[in-house]
């Protein structure tokens, strides 16, 4: 009995080994746009970035890093979950040798699902370019490492996809009857980019990942940006949550589509929609003294243009909910991702990030 106990643990510590190596966490890989892109657009010419103050005034070395945010944002704050650093975005120059075993960040403020999405941001990298730097990374990580164990490292990251607000914000809503608004009613857009979204992650299976974090559109007609053009009386714009209301539950619908699909709880959907709507019904519960102005920026609810140093800047950007007209605070990104890790099925969609951390360090 005992002899068989320690050969139990045997067996898993050399699994363990086996999955983390000498390499320790497992990787993690980030696509996206703004909202978890931490510096890929710096190295871009493009005006969709944040690599000036007063953003990242409250990050570790109080300098703008690409984040937009006052400090960490989501994918840091996971990276600090996983016990690892956070990770290098795909185009810094730094992302070499044994760093890229922690994984990479290949997200780019401005993208949507679709191709269209953001082109007035001129280069940014598209989701399909940023699909092909991942089969790149692999390749450059397989002259590393080799094959077997780049799989390995591949298969055994978690990965965080964020996408689909830009498709509202940076496109159908973008100006007044745009061209896919001509295209198409609200409904039958939500159906296209949501099957288009569902090709994206087809690939994204294909190409290695096996734990996926899908999280949904926030509250979109809630941000301080909507507010400002929006809004007569501080009430969320209707038409903007009426599209993240048809977003969201028909990505969940999806996600379940896809796990039946390869057979396995992949997919893994997070609603960010209810996790910042928890917020803004009831800012002082979580000790926001606001949730509808913007910590930096102008005009009603600092929610017009850009964050800029000519801005308005709050004092305590922890009392914020947003930083910026339209991206949460460092503080609302850590309450986010303790939802993350250990919400209710309300939030987590089959299951929270803790649950799958356990289940996957025991199989
Ligand atoms: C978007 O671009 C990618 C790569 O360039 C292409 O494969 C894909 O079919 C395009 N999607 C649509 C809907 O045109
Ligand atoms: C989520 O995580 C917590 C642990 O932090 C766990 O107790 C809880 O049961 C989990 N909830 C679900 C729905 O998996």
């Amino acid at each position: 009995m005992a002899r068989s106990g320690a050969l139990i643990i045997l067996g898993v510590l050399a699994m363990a080994l086996a999955a983390g190596g000498a390499e320790g966490a497992r990787a993690f890989f980030v696509f996206g746009d703004s909202l978890v892109d931490n510096g890929n657009n710096n190295y871009l010419a493009t005006t969709a970035r944040a690599d000036t103050p007063p953003y990242g005034i409250d990050y570790p070395t109080r300098r703008p890093t690409g984040r937009f945010s006052n400090g960490y944002n989501i994918p840091d704050f996971i990276s600090q979950e996983l016990g690892s650093e956070s990770t290098l975005p795909y185009l810094s120059p730094q992302l070499t040798g044994q760093r890229l075993l922690v994984g990479a960040n290949f997200a780019s403020a401005g993208i949507g699902i679709l191709n269209d999405t953001g082109i007035q941001f001129a280069n940014i990298i598209r989701i399909y370019r940023q699909l092909d730097y991942f089969e790149e990374y692999q390749r450059r990580v397989t002259a590393l490492i080799g094959a077997a164990r780049t799989k390995q490292l591949v298969n055994g990251a978690l990965v965080l996809i964020t996408l689909g607000g830009n498709d509202f914000v940076n496109n159908y809503y973008l100006v007044p009857f745009s061209a896919r608004s001509r295209q198409f009613a609200l409904p039958d857009y939500v159906k296209y980019v949501i099957a288009e979204y569902k090709k994206i992650l087809r690939r994204l299976y294909g190409i290695g990942a096996r734990r996926v974090l899908v999280t949904g559109t926030g509250p979109l007609g809630c941000v301080p940006a909507e507010l400002a053009q929006r809004s007569r009386n501080g009430e969320c714009s209707a038409e903007l949550q009426r599209a993240a209301s048809l977003f969201n539950p028909q990505l969940v619908q999806m996600l379940n589509v896809l796990n039946r699909e390869v057979g396995s709880q992949v997919f893994i959907g997070v609603n960010t929609q209810r996790m910042q709507n928890d917020f803004i019904s009831n800012p002082r519960a979580f000790g926001f003294v606001t949730s509808k102005v913007a910590c930096c920026g102008q005009g009603p609810y600092n929610g017009i243009g850009l964050c800029t140093t000519a801005s308005n800047l709050c004092p305590n950007r922890d009392v914020y909910a947003f930083w910026d007209p339209f991206h949460p605070s460092e503080r609302a990104n850590k309450m986010i991702v303790q939802q993350i890790m250990s919400g209710s099925r309300r939030y987590m969609h089959p299951m929270n990030l803790s649950t799958i951390l356990a289940l996957d360090s025991s199989t």
